[in-house]
């Protein structure tokens, strides 16, 4: 059984407001918002007053993936609206620095790595973590193909995690449908960003649940 995080990246934002309902009732642990800044990643997306309007329309728990240049900058504002707040390893502000910042503003952390780095790299940063976003796709843009070198960082990861006795929630992101979610739960992950696959159905409600049994 997977917790599933749906990724609102590719939704229609007018309708996004009865999405969120539809995925409360269907019993979405998080909700994914992809936070892009065109130049960490190519692309924009969205920021805080986007994040605002959604946090006061649904009481499912935001998870923010911020996919921005030094993140650490930016903390105090995603803080206020985050449960779970991501940001990425190779994003050029101290790990630990903003690892704290997140926690001493009440959050869960979830540091975050893009396909071609290493999870040996975060090992010493585990301790502080409370969530580990491995990314199946380049960051920047929904609807691409799954990776399929995520599946073995995400055992290499539930390794150590469990090595280390930690209670950490390990997540995947990018290109995950029934199919490669399947094989990602296999693996290890516990979390599933899902976009485009789930967003294209046409029963949302019944193909979250569907998501969740994976
Ligand atoms: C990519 C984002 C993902 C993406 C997921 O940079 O982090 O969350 O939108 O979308 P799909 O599931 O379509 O790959
Ligand atoms: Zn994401």
């Amino acid at each position: 059984m997977a917790k599933l995080s749906p990724s609102i990246l590719g939704c229609d934002y007018l309708t996004l407001g009865e999405a969120c309902k539809e995925l409360e009732a269907a019993g979405t642990e998080m909700l994914h918002l992809d936070v892009m800044d065109g130049i960490f990643v190519p692309n924009i997306s969205f920021g805080c007053p986007v994040i605002d309007s959604i946090k006061k329309h649904t009481s499912i728990p935001l998870d923010i993936h911020l996919m921005i240049d030094r993140p650490l900058r930016y903390i105090k504002d995603f803080a206020k609206y985050a449960d779970w707040l991501g940001f990425h390893y190779e994003a050029g502000s101290d790990i630990d620095e903003t690892l704290d910042e997140i926690h001493k503003l009440g959050c869960k952390t979830c540091l975050t790595i893009k396909p071609k780095t290493d999870p040996q790299e975060i090992f010493k940063y585990l301790p502080k973590c409370d969530m580990v976003l491995v990314m199946s796709v380049e960051p920047g843009f929904g609807g691409q193909s799954f990776m399929m070198n995520a599946l073995d960082k995400l055992k290499t990861l539930k390794t150590e995690r469990d090595r280390l006795g930690l209670d950490i929630l390990l997540e995947v992101d990018g290109g995950v449908n029934e199919e490669t979610g399947k094989l990602c739960v296999e693996a290890g992950a516990d979390v599933l960003v899902v976009g485009s696959a789930l967003f294209k159905a046409t029963d949302l409600k019944e193909k979250a649940k569907e998501y969740r049994a994976l």
